[in-house]
């Protein structure tokens, strides 16, 4: 039966439509006959295409207006590569990055000293009343490598940091201070090079300026952070205070009272108490920022202490917290609630409590020289890099920083002079780490470490059983970053390379390379046995890596 009404169907497939179209031409007949009047019907359907073709030429019109007549806000095109010589200077470890010609693309400053500038900006030594050579501070195009900027700033320089916040009502939002020798204290506008303010220094020819600067809340109201700047002379420790939006000492010198080494942290307690830091020997010493501030102005505080950590120090020496080994170095670390401390020593890795200085997690049989970096092994879990020993036998350890767990190690000799490593967080919300390290060396170590070439290997934590080597270099590193020169796709390293001693001047080069224009020439190391994938398939991972600007 249904097999009959199928073939029916088949046999007079259009029946049922010829009926429906039929019916549809009566009712149009009649509907025309209620209309009454054909010629109307015809100026309407004219009407109708008029319309169309009037609505369809606009359209046309809007499309070719934006295509063709409006432009599209066009992106400089970064070169994969680009590099500055000058033939006959020196220059200082420092490097700075910043967006300053706004093509939203990051430009690099960095300092050279030299008998003349480069030939697009004719600023000589002694136009700034310098004798030849001087320390100049120049600016070029994170895209192209061309000159931004570039003027003689100081006789010779002594210390040099970046980024310091101005007030917000002032234009510039970045600076940078420096301190000169002789006897120059300055900060320069980043995006002009202009001097914002200038005075003579009083720091003595023996003093050597302790980094990092720190910056201490607002004390002369002007909205801007001041600076605190630690000095050492001999084995004594002293701290000034600078306004930031002028350069005004902000009462004087005021000794800490403590025979410290280098690297100092402001740290703030959980109850809101500044408290600087500083390793001395094999002690954490300490003082608050309320105490400096009383002795070198005599006022009343502005800044609160901690009971807490008022007990714990000793009056007298100002120490904190006994220690095994030197310590060396101390690290604002992000905790689970403020931030912790991470104290480094000779012999062992502790990270303390932000507020009570107890150790959270403590790792020995480390000996770390360097100081460590932070970075992202597994998504959105803090890890800090360490290096224990030095040389031949340096080997790298990840940990996680809320366990002190080891997350990953290895044996990577390095040589005397190795940049730090760094990291660049990656879209997957882990970090690629980049180490120097020596090419010969990884599996034997028969070769002497003198001849062997610097190579710049790549590491991320998805492949762990992976190094890869990105670069070889020969000449002598001064400083090294690996920068996100364009958000989530652009990272690339920066490397300034001259002679090793500031006395005998030389070649000096700033070079950039984009990362991924070098993962396909690169050489695949492999660590252990495992050999899941060829090395072009590693090489691929690699090159599809995106980066991540906020961390
Ligand atoms: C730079 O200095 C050298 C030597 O003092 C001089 O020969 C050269 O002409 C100078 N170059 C410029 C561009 O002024
Ligand atoms: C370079 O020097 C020449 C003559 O010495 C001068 O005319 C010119 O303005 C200078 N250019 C700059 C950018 O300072
Ligand atoms: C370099 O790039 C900048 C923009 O970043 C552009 O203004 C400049 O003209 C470029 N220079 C050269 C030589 O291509
Ligand atoms: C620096 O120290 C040396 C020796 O320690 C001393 O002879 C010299 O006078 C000192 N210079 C200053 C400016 O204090
Ligand atoms: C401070 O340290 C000194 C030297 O180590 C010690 O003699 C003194 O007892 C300590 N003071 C306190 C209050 O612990
Ligand atoms: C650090 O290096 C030393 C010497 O090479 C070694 O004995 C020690 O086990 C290493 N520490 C860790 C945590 O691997
Ligand atoms: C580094 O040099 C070695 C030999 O000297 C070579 O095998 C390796 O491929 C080079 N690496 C890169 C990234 O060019």
């Amino acid at each position: 039966m249904t097999d009959n009404k199928d073939l029916e169907a088949e046999i007079h497939p259009l029946k049922k439509e010829d009926k429906i179209s039929q019916e549809n031409l009566g009712n149009r007949l009649k509907n025309e006959d209620n209309l009454k009047s054909a010629p109307t019907q015809s100026r309407l359907s004219r009407c109708r295409t008029v319309a169309f073709f009037l609505s369809l030429f606009i359209c046309l019109l809007v499309v070719f207006v934006v295509s063709f007549i409006i432009p599209c806000p066009d992106r400089p095109v970064s070169q994969s590569m680009w590099r500055i010589d000058y033939n006959v200077a020196v220059t200082y470890d420092f490097l700075a990055m910043e967006d300053i010609n706004k093509d939203r693309i990051q430009d690099v400053v960095f300092l050279h000293k030299n008998t003349n500038s480069s030939n697009s900006f004719n600023r000589s030594c002694a136009d700034e009343g310098f004798s030849s050579p001087c320390a100049f501070v120049a600016a070029v195009s994170g895209a192209n490598g061309s000159m931004l900027w570039e003027r003689p700033v100081a006789q010779d320089v002594a210390f040099v940091e970046c980024t310091v916040p101005q007030p917000l009502d002032s234009k510039t939002s970045s600076a940078c201070i420096l301190v000169g020798r002789p006897g120059s204290f300055l900060a320069i506008n980043l995006f002009t090079g202009e001097t914002l303010w200038s005075h003579p220094s009083s720091f003595g020819g023996n003093t050597s300026i302790l980094s990092p600067l720190l910056q201490v809340p607002d004390i002369d109201s002007d909205g801007a952070p001041d600076l605190l700047i630690l000095t050492q002379e001999g084995k004594e420790v002293s701290g000034s205070i600078y306004s930031g939006s002028t350069g005004h000492q902000i009462g004087h010198r005021g000794s800490l009272g403590m025979d410290g080494g280098s690297n100092p942290l402001l740290h703030v307690t959980r109850t809101g108490a500044h408290y600087i830091l500083l390793p001395c020997a094999s002690f954490l010493c300490g003082c608050s920022l309320k105490n400096l501030y009383e002795k070198v102005t005599g006022k009343d505080a502005l800044f609160k202490s901690d009971p807490h950590w008022e007990d714990m120090l000793n009056a007298s020496t100002h120490r904190l917290l006994p220690s095994s080994g030197t310590v060396q170095f101390l690290m604002n670390v992000p905790g689970k609630a403020g931030q912790d401390v991470l104290l480094i020593s000779s012999e062992a890795c502790v990270l303390l409590d932000g507020q009570e200085l107890t150790p959270r997690w403590t790792l020995g049989t480390v000996q770390v020289l360097r100081k460590p970096i932070l970075g992202q092994y597994k998504p959105d879990t803090p890890a800090v890099v360490i290096e224990n020993g030095t040389g031949i036998d340096r080997q790298i350890l990840l940990l996680d920083l809320h366990s002190g767990a080891i997350l990953w190690s290895q044996t990577l000799p390095s040589f005397p002079g190795a940049p730090p490593s760094t990291s660049l967080p990656t879209a997957d919300h882990r970090s690629a780490f980049f180490f120097w390290g020596l090419h010969e060396l990884i599996g034997t170590n028969e070769m002497d470490p003198g001849d062997a070439q610097h190579s710049l290997y790549m590491f991320h934590p998805t492949l762990p059983s992976v190094l890869l080597e990105l670069a070889n270099v020969s000449t002598n590193i001064i400083a090294f970053d690996v920068v996100l020169f364009e958000s989530s796709r652009h990272a690339a390293y920066v490397l300034l390379t001259g002679p090793a001693s500031s006395d005998v001047p030389g070649l000096v080069s700033v070079v950039k390379y984009k990362v991924r224009d070098l993962v396909p020439g690169s050489r695949v190391v492999h660590l252990g046995e495992g050999r899941p994938d060829s090395d072009q398939a590693i090489r691929d991972r690699f090159s599809w890596l995106r980066y991540r600007s906020d961390v």
